[in-house]
């Protein structure tokens, strides 16, 4: 068994589901590579391209470095969750790459076998509204709600801004997952990556990617801190 699978879901657009999933497999991997000792079994991490648009599974095929990780696609699959279960015994951690809309089921299937589902979504009315629509439909799709099982990441947003201030307020109110305190703001250098088939772990020794870093892994380590409470006994204080 997969010790850990992210979904990374919003039926919203252009929000950053696979720009965060291809990165949060460059972090584990980054993570994995500084701490290996001589002698550590292999590490495995696959990104499974769950959208028709396959923009994880085009961005890794333009990479001219070999990335750390694997990318495969299981957009339109009917049996989607038994086989994303199938794969992710072969890996130590997988992440998904949900499509945009739910009409197609894929969001539904990887949200039902993924042990945590991180969602991504920018500081307007419209992602909002489109979020918590979203919201609204989970207990349907994952039984009982958990406020452990998943977070609300905020990406390309300027947190100086009023509307970052007013999203989050309402968000809130309105979802009963933890919003994530790491802020991803718009940088370029996440295009450039997806552009180019890298993730912001490649880029060495540059400042505005050193940032970027930092801040995935700010987000991998805060939805660990949330996910870790699933595990933990109901009868903990
Ligand atoms: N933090 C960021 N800073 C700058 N650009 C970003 C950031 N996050 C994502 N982008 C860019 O925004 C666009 C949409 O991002 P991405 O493709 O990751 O979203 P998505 O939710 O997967 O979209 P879709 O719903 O179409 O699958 C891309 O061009 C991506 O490079
Ligand atoms: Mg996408």
């Amino acid at each position: 068994m997969a010790s850990m699978i992210f979904a990374v879901a919003n039926q919203k657009g252009g929000v950053g589901k696979t720009t965060l999933t291809l990165n949060l497999a460059g972090a584990v991997c980054d993570q994995y590579l500084r701490n290996k000792k001589d002698g550590d079994e292999e590490f495995r991490v696959l990104v499974i391209d769950a959208d028709p648009q396959n923009t994880s599974m085009r961005s890794a095929g333009v990479a001219k470095v070999e990335l750390p990780f694997s990318v495969i696609s299981l957009a339109g699959r009917v049996d989607m969750g038994r086989e994303i279960q199938k794969l992710a015994a072969g890996y130590d951690v997988v992440f998904i790459d949900c499509p945009p809309a739910k009409e197609g089921r894929a969001t539904e299937r990887a949200m039902r076998v993924a042990d945590f589902v991180l969602i991504p979504l920018d500081a307007s009315a419209a992602d909002l509204w489109s979020t918590a629509g979203m919201l609204e439909e989970f207990p349907n799709l994952a039984g009982e709600i958990d406020p452990n099982k998943a977070a609300i990441v905020f990406n390309k947003t300027n947190k100086r801004l009023k509307s970052f201030g007013t999203t989050k307020k309402v968000l809130t109110t309105a979802s009963p997952f933890r919003i994530l305190q790491t802020v991803i703001p718009q940088r370029e250098i996440y295009r450039t990556c997806m552009a180019t088939g890298t993730t912001v772990f490649t880029i060495k020794g540059e400042r505005r990617a050193r940032e970027a870093q930092e801040e995935i892994h700010a987000v991998l380590e805060e939805a660990l801190q949330v996910m870790h409470r699933l595990e933990e006994p109901s009868n903990a204080a």
